[in-house]
């Protein structure tokens, strides 16, 4: 069988067409009532002027900070949603996978201010990616991960392990994808390993929803 981390992107290979047309015609409420405005006001409070967007899928964070005159850089592992970034306006995007990245085969620039990871982590093994970029990050610069809130989406299983999102209630043909669940301590361990301290924690919440769309980390390097 293959390992959940090839089958995860195996699946945005298959879904890319269905999550292109998800993300622009906005038909993800939680996006757009809440976690896309979280991720950007925590980008746009660092005020920073050159930005990494990791896992950039079909590059909607890219285009909005490019919007606000930032400089901003995508990468992300599928071919797909690479080209529909640039054809949507972004110059700056490549296709390498974490994989690839974690190796240095491919060179993604360095010294930036943030690096952001919207709904982008998903695999087991985050500590060499999350390493690896704390390398790219110029002096002050920090990391703003927005996750699924570990609570919200424990389903009653409060423990790390792969699980699997089935898009059901997504419109389209789509391929189920493995996911990483990990509980708050393990998402703070991992930054820990991976040399940065936590700046700042958040739960981005719609005030009629009784439970937190997100979980949102800004880290900055350990010095
Ligand atoms: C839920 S989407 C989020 C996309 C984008 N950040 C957004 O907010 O719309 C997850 C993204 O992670 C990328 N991804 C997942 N695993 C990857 C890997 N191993 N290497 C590179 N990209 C990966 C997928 O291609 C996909 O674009």
């Amino acid at each position: 069988m293959p390992a959940p981390e090839s089958t995860l992107l195996q699946s945005w290979h298959h879904n890319a067409q269905p999550w292109i047309e998800a993300i622009r015609s906005g038909s993800i409420e939680s996006r757009q009532q809440v976690t896309n405005q979280a991720i950007l006001l925590a980008a746009l409070s660092r005020q920073p002027e050159r930005v990494l967007d990791l896992g950039c899928g079909e590059g909607w964070l890219l285009r909005t900070l490019a919007e606000r005159g930032i400089e901003a850089v995508g990468v992300d592992g599928d071919a797909t949603l690479v080209e529909a970034a640039r054809a949507a306006g972004s110059a700056q995007v490549q296709v390498a996978s974490y994989e690839a990245l974690v190796e240095a085969e491919v060179d993604i620039g360095s010294g930036y201010d943030l690096i952001c990871a919207n709904f982008a982590l998903l695999h087991q093994d985050i500590i060499p990616l999350l390493t690896a970029m704390n390398a790219l990050l110029a002096p002050g610069g920090a990391l703003v991960i927005q996750t699924l809130h570990p609570w919200s989406a424990a389903a009653g299983v409060y423990q790390d392990g792969w699980r699997e999102e089935t898009f059901a209630g997504f419109k389209g043909q789509w391929q189920p994808m493995p996911w990483y669940f990990r509980t708050l301590s393990s998402w703070l361990n991992a930054l820990d390993m991976a040399g940065f301290r936590l700046a700042s924690l958040q739960e981005p919440q719609h005030p009629q929803s009784p439970v937190p769309q997100s979980l949102l980390l800004v880290a900055e390097p350990r010095g």
